[in-house]
């Protein structure tokens, strides 16, 4: 009887666990504190929902992504994204898109996305892209010359960059598998972080002398 208990106890035990998992989303934002008054709440994981009675075609909507973004910056490069943010109806469905727009030798510099792999399609020009793959994987370079009409996929995770290699304008289209897919610029999370983070400590991580490092700061952190 007390064998039974137990294996009976065990087994709730799993069944609570997996059903756990099963009922915990991954996350949808960066962070997510916890608030005890609902009142002040901002986020739950992803949106609050409006009542689906009042959905209308607007919620599901989204023109403009035959503009060219304004490339006039320092990389020369401008994503304009179509996530939550701006289609309220992709709430929990996991997908989003955005145009990218290359100026001639404009890149998208390296960068990962936390939650999203992402597809990309050319519409225009001549693009070398990669990714890297994990420490696990050796770090290895996984990249290729694009032109209109090709597609290359960047893995969740993976730091991947675009770098438009020819005499004109490029233009791309990506589809992400996240409502929410974020963004981490490495060179600007790691150099331009607010507060700075040790320039001994990072001149030794990137073998580089603190003082590059903290000249690489005061880059990063007055603009990009
Ligand atoms: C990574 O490098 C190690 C050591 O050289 C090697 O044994 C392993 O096969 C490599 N793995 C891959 C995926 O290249």
């Amino acid at each position: 009887m007390k064998g039974v208990q137990l294996l009976l106890g065990f087994a709730l035990l799993i069944l609570a666990s997996s059903l756990a998992s099963a009922y915990d989303p991954s996350p949808l934002q960066d962070i997510c504190v916890a608030i005890d008054e609902p009142k002040n709440a901002v986020f739950v994981n992803g949106k609050f929902c409006k009542d689906p009675k009042l959905a209308k075609p607007e919620d599901f909507f989204f023109s403009g992504l035959d503009q060219p973004g304004d490339t006039a910056n320092r990389l020369g490069f401008k994503v304009t994204t179509v996530n939550v943010e701006q289609i309220p109806g992709l709430n929990t469905l996991g997908v989003s898109a955005a145009r990218i727009d290359f100026a001639p030798y404009g890149q998208n510099p390296p960068h990962t996305h936390p939650r999203a792999t992402e597809i990309l399609v050319v519409l225009e020009g001549t693009l070398y892209v990669g990714f890297v793959t994990s420490n696990q994987l050796n770090n290895t370079l996984i990249a290729k010359v694009l032109n209109k009409g090709d597609v290359f996929v960047f893995p969740i995770g993976m730091i991947h960059f675009q770098f438009n290699i020819g005499k004109t304008n490029a233009v791309a289209f990506a589809g992400f598998g996240s409502q929410n897919p974020g963004v981490i610029t490495i060179a600007n999370t790691v150099f331009g972080a607010d507060p700075p983070i040790n320039p001994d400590f990072l001149g030794k991580a990137f073998q580089l002398d603190p003082q590059v490092v903290k000249d690489l700061q005061n880059k990063f952190m007055n603009g990009d």
